[in-house]
């Protein structure tokens, strides 16, 4: 198989095809601390895309109660033991040394390619067709109770709950490398070069179902009625500025726009010629991260390079973060509950407009606070953050702070 760079593991690895990269990246930052799981997200795509015959199962975006749920049931749990099986004991991260090129340390386990079996080319499985019937199984099922039943052990962070769950929000990662592409024996999948967008050509698919058994999100989806499979497809008229909303600016997709919780920003970033995520410290996705590295990828060693980051729960134990997001989830928990004076900025940019930006710029203002976290002390300003349209056009102006009411005695607990 041909050998292709892989930053996220730090090393090269192989894939059924050459690199061939887009002009520019389809890709989003998840911020799971503040998901609360309203499925807001889950009903818009159901509404807008998947609400015909065949459909009734299909859901692009989900939202699942880790460590429990999982649509399909499982999918995760399931994947990690056939890699587990295929190379036991040999998932591993080598963090001695990180880098630019290598943030996370290298990853001298086996990607879901490396490990797929001579008449594959991804290791995979094809979920049962119970396993897709219940995509909420386990909702607010913790672990636990606190003590020594929790089976997961604490890692000595001031955060870690004994008891805990959180919610995993999920679409299709557009993924850099996607497994459901190198799976398919008529190319029907592909990876759109203007906008690394991984769609399935519904004229080429003949239904072998490959690319579901490879996905090892499982985010392609087979449909009995057109006997065809399908995925989703960044709601691409609004990514190409056609949507009418977005008066000819790309404008972020259903999921995204809708959500509630405020987790979500999304949009484009610039790919350079080597397949690199071009250096652009501007752009508040690149600034996540590759900057700050508080956006970590899912699941990083199944080896597709995702697309969609997590800034991971802080509550939860470190050993199931660096299983789900690599070695990197201690350096984005410790910026997150300690932000910089720009990260702040950038995290009022989550849901504050529904046009991509671009590019951001943060106009700083005068100190007007500290605050005490973790015995240190971080200091406030009154800083402004304004995001800009494709077109260089401001699209929003945020106050970093945001305004704070004291009732007055007077009105205790009136309305
Ligand atoms: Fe979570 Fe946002 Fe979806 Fe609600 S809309 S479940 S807050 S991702
Ligand atoms: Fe393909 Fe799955 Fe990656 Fe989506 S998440 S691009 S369906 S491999
Ligand atoms: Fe559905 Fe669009 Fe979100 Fe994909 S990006 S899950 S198609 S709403
Ligand atoms: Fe290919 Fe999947 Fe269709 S493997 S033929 S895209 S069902």
């Amino acid at each position: 198989m041909p050998k292709v760079k892989n930053w996220q593991l730090g090393r090269e690895m192989d894939y059924r095809y050459d690199e061939a990269h887009p002009e520019w990246q389809f890709a989003a930052v998840f911020n799971i601390n503040r998901c609360i799981a309203c499925q807001t997200c889950t009903m818009a795509c159901k509404s807008t895309w998947t609400f015909s015959r065949g459909q009734e199962y299909m859901w692009w975006n989900n939202v699942e109660t880790k460590p429990y749920g999982g649509y399909p049931k499982f999918w995760d749990v399931k994947t990690l033991e056939l890699m587990e099986q295929a190379n036991p004991n040999g998932q591993r991260w080598n963090t001695a040394t990180s880098d630019k090129e290598a943030p996370y340390g290298v990853y001298e386990g086996k990607t879901v390619f490396e490990l797929s079996p001579k008449d594959r080319f991804a290791l995979g499985y094809l979920p049962t067709d119970d396993e897709w019937q219940v995509p909420n199984l386990y909702e607010d099922n913790a672990v636990g109770p606190r003590g020594e039943e929790n089976k997961y052990p604490k890692g000595g962070g001031l955060d870690e709950h004994g008891t805990w769950f959180f919610y995993l929000a999920r679409i299709c990662n557009h993924c850099t490398y996607p497994a459901c592409l190198a799976a398919c024996p008529r190319q029907a999948p592909y990876k759109r070069p203007e906008d690394g967008i991984v769609l399935i050509d519904q004229q080429r698919c003949w239904g072998y179902r490959r690319c579901v058994e490879a996905c090892p999100y499982k985010k392609a989806m087979y449909r009995p009625e057109t006997k065809t499979s399908e995925k989703c497809i960044a709601c691409y008229p609004r990514i190409e500025g056609k949507d009418p909303l977005g008066g000819g600016v790309p404008i972020e997709t259903r999921c995204m726009s809708v959500c509630v919780g405020k987790i979500r920003l999304q949009g484009l970033v610039k790919v350079d010629g080597n397949g690199e995520w071009a250096h652009d410290p501007e752009n508040p996705l690149y600034y996540l991260v590759r900057e700050e590295k508080v956006g970590l990828p899912l699941y990083p060693q199944f080896g597709t390079e995702p697309n969609i980051y997590y800034i991971p729960p802080r509550w939860v134990p470190r050993s199931y973060l660096h299983q789900m997001f690599g070695p990197g989830a201690d350096h984005a928990i410790e910026r997150y509950v300690m932000p910089s004076r720009k990260l702040l900025a950038v995290l009022q940019l989550f849901r504050a407009t529904r046009t991509i930006i671009f590019r951001f710029e943060v106009i700083e203002g005068k100190k007007i606070g500290e605050a005490n976290v973790n015995g240190k002390t971080l200091e406030l300003f009154d800083d402004t953050v304004v995001g800009y349209d494709k077109n260089g056009k401001e699209a929003i102006r945020m106050n970093v702070l945001e305004p704070f009411h004291l009732r007055d005695e007077k009105y205790p607990n009136s309305i």
